[in-house]
């Protein structure tokens, strides 16, 4: 049994620039009263001028915090700031969550956690696909470049409305990652068993062209990262050819999971219940 008055006085935060429109605080508020711990978890919006001190004060125990999550615009500099970043973050060159120990600053980046377990809960042996497709290459699409990578997934083909910047990911991440621009989109969706979309294509929205979905495997798989709205013209879109889709608010709830357990000594799970309060919330 967990013994909760070890976590009194614990206290997390999540660290942006805006923050306003956070979920983490309402995913890791209820996690807390769901095992009745004393702890604490809350925004706080710091200018990318100040990140430094914010870090400066964590690392002191000043600022009171055991550690947190970090969103837009600071990942970079958290990952650079920390003590000891762990290998996923190093690579990634960006942090997403903190935590204090022994003194030091520790650094990882849950991102493609999230991606795959989402992925694992909704569509299980999703991993046996030879070829998966990923649209974008920002810093969410790194992640699950990373965590694809790391699954041992095949081949894995990358394709931005910015050729260059694909290909510069395709390069930092692997031999088994092929980069193209986006007119090979049709060739390269052919017998696709899996498809990310990683931009903000869709979100508020925004109108999408038409994606060659006809050409992937009929057992295959589309996500999208967007989870405003929860399902996407990009889900719809796949889901009108009778593929399976997968939403992407639960990246959003299973990369809260590590973090919530480093800092509150409970492994949490993320329960229908937990899905229904964020959508209501959306
Ligand atoms: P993040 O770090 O959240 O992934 P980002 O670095 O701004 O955000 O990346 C956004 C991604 O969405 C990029 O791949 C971007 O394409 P470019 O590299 O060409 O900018 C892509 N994107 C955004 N709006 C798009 C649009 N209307 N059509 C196609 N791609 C778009």
């Amino acid at each position: 049994m967990h013994d909760s008055r070890e976590t009194i006085d614990r206290k997390a935060f999540v660290v942006g620039h805006p923050i306003k429109h956070s979920r983490s605080p309402l995913i890791h508020g209820y996690w807390l009263k769901q095992h009745g711990l004393d702890g604490q978890y809350e925004k706080v919006a710091v200018a990318p001028a100040d990140f430094a001190d914010f870090i400066t004060d964590l690392k002191t125990g000043r600022s009171g915090y055991c550690g947190g999550n970090v969103t837009i615009p600071h990942k970079e500099n958290a990952f650079s700031l920390a003590d000891s970043p762990d290998d996923l973050a190093s690579e990634l060159g960006a942090a997403n969550t903190l935590w204090r120990e022994d003194g030091r600053l520790f650094a990882t980046n849950t991102d493609g956690y999230g991606f795959v377990t989402n992925l694992d809960h909704e569509a299980p042996g999703w991993d046996a696909i030879d070829r998966a497709v990923v649209l974008g290459a920002g810093g969410a699409c790194r992640s699950i470049l990373q965590a694809l990578r790391n699954r041992g997934i095949k081949e894995i083909h990358i394709l931005n409305r910015t050729f260059e910047r694909a290909q510069e990911l395709a390069e930092r991440f692997g031999m088994t990652i092929h980069a193209h621009p986006m007119e090979a989109l049709g060739e390269v969706m052919s017998g696709a068993g899996l498809f990310v979309n990683t931009t903000s294509l869709g979100m508020d929205g925004q109108e999408v062209p038409a994606l060659p979905f006809d050409r992937m495997r009929p057992d295959a798989i589309v996500t999208d990262i967007v989870y405003v709205p929860l399902i996407t013209p990009i889900l719809e879109q796949a889901r009108k050819q009778g593929l399976r889709s997968v939403d992407g608010l639960g990246m959003l709830l299973h990369q809260a999971v590590p973090g919530f357990e480093k800092w509150f000594g409970v492994r949490p799970k993320v329960t229908a219940e937990l899905r229904t309060l964020v959508i209501e919330d959306l």
